[in-house]
């Protein structure tokens, strides 16, 4: 396991739950690695070379920056080696012979655990034999498995930082809004939960609702007052107009 963050934790603790023996956790700070390798009964290592070249695979779970840095400083040829991101081509790995891509579609945090049976792993590998190997064994950790390119997945990275990352950054700015009156953020908690909830049983575009869906301008020039803030009247703004053109643009497709 090369790596000792959120991912390389949660991927390290299911597979070796799973029953899989991870032999080194490999991380640049030594006590990182001893952290991660103390709940995997793994060795511990800031040392590439000392990696168990007889592995059946080498999970690279770092930084998308690093992996290619860290692919260079690899000087065996390993049985099979993959890394876990969304967006890194797998052609990064291209020096390696048997080389593939071991992507759980989930937002992972350390310290927060969750089970890993409904999150989608996206598979890619070029031989049949990598393929089935990397798919075998996310089936042991998922019931969702799936293969896929490197483009597509690229998308499914873009699409995912869209669904979560500006959602939960949005989150954030809630936070801060309700502070300033010292209200806690946990009144909008049920809010945040349907939200999520809706769109298993109907497509987000059918779920929106608010001022700009309504195209209500005098809530949304009340709400641009209010904000007191240029950096925010422009995301409200920018946001409110992308709701309301696509809103348009779904009415105008039923005509
Ligand atoms: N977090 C998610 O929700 C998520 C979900 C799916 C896929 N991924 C992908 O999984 C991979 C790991 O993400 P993460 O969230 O687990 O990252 P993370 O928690 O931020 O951990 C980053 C890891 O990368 C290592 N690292 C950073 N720069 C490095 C370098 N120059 N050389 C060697 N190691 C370096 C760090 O090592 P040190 O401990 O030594 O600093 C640390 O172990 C990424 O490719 C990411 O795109 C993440």
């Amino acid at each position: 396991l090369i790596g000792s963050g959120n991912v390389a934790t949660h991927l390290g603790i299911e597979l070796h739950q799973a029953g899989h023996r991870i032999s080194h956790v490999f991380s640049r700070d030594i006590n990182h690695a001893k952290d991660l390798a103390e709940k995997l009964q793994a060795t511990p290592t800031n040392n590439l070379n000392d990696l168990d070249q007889q592995s059946d695979l080498i999970l690279i779970c770092i930084a998308d920056t690093a992996i290619n840095e860290v692919a260079e400083l690899i000087t065996f040829e390993p049985i099979l080696i993959a890394h876990t991101s969304g967006s890194i081509p797998i052609s990064a790995l291209s020096k390696f012979k048997n080389r593939g891509v071991f992507y759980p579609l989930q937002t992972f945090t350390k310290g927060r655990f969750i089970s890993l049976r409904n999150v989608p792993f996206c598979i890619e590998a070029e031989s049949i034999s990598n393929k089935k190997t990397l798919k075998d064994l996310a089936s042991q950790i998922s019931e969702q498995v799936i293969e896929m390119n490197s483009s597509d997945r690229k998308q499914c990275h873009l699409a995912a930082v869209f669904a979560n990352n500006f959602t939960n950054h949005m989150y954030s700015l809630a936070e801060q809004l309700l502070y300033k009156k010292k209200i806690p953020f946990e009144i909008l908690k049920p809010l945040i939960l349907e939200t999520a909830k809706k769109i298993e049983q109907m497509s987000p575009i059918d779920a929106q609702t608010g001022p700009a869906s309504r195209n209500d301008t005098v809530v949304i020039k009340e709400h641009l007052k209010q904000l007191e803030s240029d950096k925010l009247e422009k995301l409200y703004s920018f946001v409110s107009n992308s709701i309301r053109d696509l809103t348009e643009s779904k009415k105008a497709s039923k005509l």
